[in-house]
């Protein structure tokens, strides 16, 4: 540790907030949940923050010095508290300010959903915001919210890309979204207005219907109902209980989902870092079968980040106190961690991860990646030497419109005695599991591990029938 601080003195144009031992001082003033019901939560993200810290400050020794703080107490508890404590914000923001002001101040929001008053209180003060919770499209808004930037692991903006993408892909223009209505989990919401927002759905190139599917509902009978109005289902119930019932009577089952590209040897090495760092520093102990999830991975990425584009702009003699300059070395940019991905920032300030289409294999009993989106290219990109078994005549995309018509009266039907194959297909949209996780409050450890039942990685799912 003894070496990381020694930095030295920097260029002339660069002299502002350079202490007297010459090196930058960066502090983090990390507001969020304390109560780890959340995987956003500090004693779960934050370690991320500590493992990039250090990893950064030792990198850059010579250049900046990076700490954290975090504002967080009892009293905010669940999401909804989180907007009501921001005061807190302030409270450090004045005390900070008239004390020591040699530090370039990054205010963090590890909430629930991006609230504007954070992305109004960093544009006030003109200081670079770093929400990292969960992203919602409210602060796509550079000019409304110009040092804001939003790199949560989960949008929903690109589904919405990927939404049009796939059907235009299979030339599907009636589609059907299933979801759930138990109130358990509010994501079908999110998605429903995420796909309607598509250029497609609007201009009625294709149509979207719901099928919302009541708590106490027959999954059967639903599915039914729903291969006769619309050739794709895709489903938001998450059980078990509801991908057995789809897999049998859906010829194809096909998962959309966020999909990061770490190299599997690193996450892992960096899960326990996280984990041991959990542990010591939080007192908090992931249970055997949990893992850090994409929030703590994430906190460690955008620290990397962050030194990487403060360093070089303070070199380049920006002057990075400036936050609405800051947040635009940030935009339109990608920064590789090496084997733990990259993360792209678009032209909104808000992360960007590739979203896949991953059909379920039967005989390695998971969902394995078969197309994916991303900025990096306008089409579909499909992996190499994949195929998606579609069960049908020629292993062909379910048609848009039934052969013999959705009731049976098509032209083809009438002149031949042969019952008509119904070819349905589904797509399970399954946001990566520790979303699901995320929107469910103040649940218990065993709740929180039932309804995460698919991490589909792990050994047990694969032995486990239900
Ligand atoms: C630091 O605070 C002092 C006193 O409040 C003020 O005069 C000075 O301009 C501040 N410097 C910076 C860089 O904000
Ligand atoms: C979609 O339709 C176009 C034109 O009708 C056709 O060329 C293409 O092969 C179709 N794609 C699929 C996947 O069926
Ligand atoms: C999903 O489907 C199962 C099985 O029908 C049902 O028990 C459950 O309440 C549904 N909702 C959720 C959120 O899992
Ligand atoms: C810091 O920024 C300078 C200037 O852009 C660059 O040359 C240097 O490689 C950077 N250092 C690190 C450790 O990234
Ligand atoms: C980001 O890239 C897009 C497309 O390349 C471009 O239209 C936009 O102006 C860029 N925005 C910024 C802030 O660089
Ligand atoms: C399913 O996985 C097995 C084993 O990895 C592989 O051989 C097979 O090609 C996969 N099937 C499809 C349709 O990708």
């Amino acid at each position: 540790m003894r070496g990381f601080f020694l930095c030295h003195f920097m260029t002339a144009s660069s002299l502002f907030m350079v202490s007297s031992g010459g090196c930058l001082n960066v502090e983090l003033l990390i507001y969020g949940l304390w109560p780890p019901a959340m995987l956003q939560a500090i004693p779960l993200a934050g370690p991320g923050f500590d493992i990039g810290i250090d990893e950064a400050n030792q990198e850059l020794s010579d250049i900046l010095r990076i700490k954290r703080t975090y504002i967080s107490g009892p009293e905010v508890v669940g999401c909804e508290d989180t907007g009501a404590y921001f005061d807190q914000i302030s409270r450090h923001y004045y005390g900070y300010t008239e004390q020591q002001n040699d530090s370039l101040l990054i205010l963090v929001y590890l909430g629930c959903g991006d609230s504007t008053i954070f992305g109004q209180l960093a544009r006030e003060w003109n200081i670079l915001a770093i929400s990292g919770g969960a992203s919602y499209p409210d602060q796509r808004d550079m000019v409304l919210y110009p040092t804001a930037l939003a790199t949560g692991p989960f949008q929903f903006e690109l589904y919405s890309t990927m939404f049009e993408k796939v059907c235009e892909a299979f030339n599907w223009s009636r589609v059907g979204l299933a979801y759930d209505t138990s109130g358990a989990i509010p994501f079908p919401t999110e998605i429903y207005d995420a796909f309607s927002s598509s250029g497609s759905v609007r201009s009625g190139k294709l149509q979207l219907q719901r099928f919302p599917i009541p708590p106490e509902a027959n999954h059967k009978t639903i599915l039914q109902k729903i291969s006769q109005a619309a050739r794709d289902a895709r489903f938001n119930n998450h059980s078990s209980a509801v991908i057995l019932v789809a897999l049998e009577a859906f010829g194809s089952l096909i998962q959309m989902i966020t999909c990061f590209d770490h190299d599997p040897e690193a996450h892992r090495l960096l899960k326990g870092r996280i984990r041991r760092k959990a542990s010591e520093m939080y007192g908090y102990r992931y249970a055997p079968d949990r893992e850090p999830s994409e929030f703590a991975t994430s906190s460690y990425l955008i620290t990397k980040m962050l030194a990487s584009v403060v360093n070089d702009s303070f070199q380049r003699g920006l002057d990075i106190s400036n936050g609405r300059l800051l947040a635009h070395q940030f935009l339109n940019t990608t920064y590789t961690a090496g084997p733990i991905g990259r993360l792209f920032i678009d032209s909104f300030g808000e992360r960007q991860s590739k979203i896949c289409l991953s059909p379920f294999n039967h005989s390695r009993g998971r969902f394995t990646r078969a197309l994916y989106c991303d900025h990096t290219e306008t089409t579909l990109q499909r992996v190499p030497n994949t195929v998606i078994v579609w069960n049908t005549p020629g292993n062909r995309p379910p048609r848009d419109t039934p052969l013999c018509g959705f009731l049976g009266e098509g032209e083809s039907c009438r002149k031949s005695s042969i019952t008509p194959v119904i070819i349905v297909m589904a797509i399970l949209i399954l946001i990566f599991t520790s979303f699901l996780c995320y929107l469910r409050q103040r649940f218990s450890q065993q709740g929180l591990l039932r309804n995460c039942w698919w991490r589909l990685e792990t050994p047990e799912i694969k032995h486990k029938p239900g």
